[in-house]
């Protein structure tokens, strides 16, 4: 890549303004260093967690600095590789996790660590396989959390509760869930039931109605496990409908729920609410990667947005009611 080329980039330069805040500006291109490569970007994914950094839910640790050029789930080329990089060459077709306190994914190009680096399928599409890092990635933690491997045989937990299967994280939960061999009750908007139903869960409850606000399995069955992935839902709604050693995994724990957690844990408590904080493994990318390739998981994508309109993406997902994956698409010639 020549020196000092540049690039088209999305960034924001304070905490706040939301999608307003969001500038077009021409940047240099990165340059790959040690176990890093250059991607020429075709797709990036926009994560609740984008937002939140920008609203200072991190702050004063994130971003690092402004202006800040947010999205950490990408795919596309690799044009060129760092010192030391064996494991991936130029032309390969990649996804990747960026850094998350750098980010630098809603631009023509970014580096990418070799660690957090898949190659694709040749049949798995960027903007498919963009929606993958941070959203598969949680779900497979979440599923680890609350006991689930997927190929072990007699699974246990049995059931399972997801909530918002209809979002970024509660797709990939529902699905993967299924392969483990689970029953599983999901909740979402009405609009979303069948999508939900198609992606594998046995029972669905519009959580808008009051037999999904109870969170009463509709074949009155006890949660061994809950993967939570809305919000707003207390302890005391899930705490009758869990079986014995009942566990809620919590992807967007409050401080509320941090308390309860550590206070279940030094009581001994049966049933247990636990907090997650995702820490990507590249391995796990490769293994979601190699799920999509088999066709046992699929991305759903809500909306595709051209780079130009990244500040429309950046709303939609600001809306909380995405149905599936948020895309963002480079479609620049150079
Ligand atoms: N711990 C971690 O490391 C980690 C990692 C990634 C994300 N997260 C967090 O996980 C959460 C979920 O992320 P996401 O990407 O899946 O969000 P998302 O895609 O924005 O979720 C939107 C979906 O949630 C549904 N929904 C909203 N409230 C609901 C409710 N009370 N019950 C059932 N469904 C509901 C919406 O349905 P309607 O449109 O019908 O309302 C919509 O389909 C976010 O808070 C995010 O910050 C945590």
């Amino acid at each position: 890549m020549a020196a000092h080329k540049t690039m088209h980039a999305v960034q924001y330069g304070s905490y706040g303004g939301g999608a307003d805040a969001l500038k077009h500006v021409e940047v240099l291109v990165p340059s790959p260093k040690k176990d890093e490569v250059l991607l020429k970007i075709e797709a990036a994914a926009i994560n609740p967690f984008d937002w939140k950094v920008q609203k200072g839910a991190v702050r004063p640790f994130m971003p690092r600095k402004f202006p800040h050029t947010p999205v950490v789930d990408v795919a596309g080329e690799v044009v060129d590789v760092g010192p030391e990089v064996n494991s991936l060459k130029q032309g390969d077709k990649v996804v990747s996790l960026l850094n998350i306190m750098t980010g630098g994914g809603l631009a023509e190009y970014a580096v990418a660590s070799t660690n957090l680096t898949t190659i694709l399928p040749p049949t798995t599409p960027p903007d498919e396989a963009a929606g993958l890092p941070t959203a598969s990635l949680t779900a497979l933690q979440a599923l680890r959390y609350a006991g689930v491997e997927l190929g072990r045989p007699n699974q246990q937990p049995k059931n399972i509760l997801i909530t918002a299967a209809s979002g970024g994280i509660g797709q990939f939960a529902t699905q993967l869930a299924k392969l483990a061999n689970l029953h599983v009750t999901a909740t979402c908007g009405a609009r979303n039931i069948d999508l939900v139903r198609s992606l594998g869960a046995d029972e669905v409850l519009d959580y808008k109605t009051p037999e999904g606000a109870s969170l009463i399995s509709p074949s009155e069955k006890k949660y061994d496990a809950v993967i939570h992935c809305a919000t707003g839902i207390s302890w005391s709604a899930f705490e009758p409908n869990l079986a014995e050693k009942g566990k809620v995994v919590d992807i967007t724990p409050t401080m509320k729920v941090m308390m309860t957690s550590l206070l279940q844990k030094l009581t001994f408590s049966k049933k247990q609410i636990v907090p997650l904080m995702l820490s990507p493994q590249g391995k796990d990318l490769s293994f979601i990667v190699g799920l999509v390739g088999e066709g046992k998981l699929r991305t759903v994508i809500d909306s595709r947005y051209p780079l130009e309109k990244a500040e429309e993406a950046w709303a939609k997902s600001m809306s909380g009611h995405a149905t599936g994956k948020i895309i963002v698409e480079m479609r620049s010639s150079s």
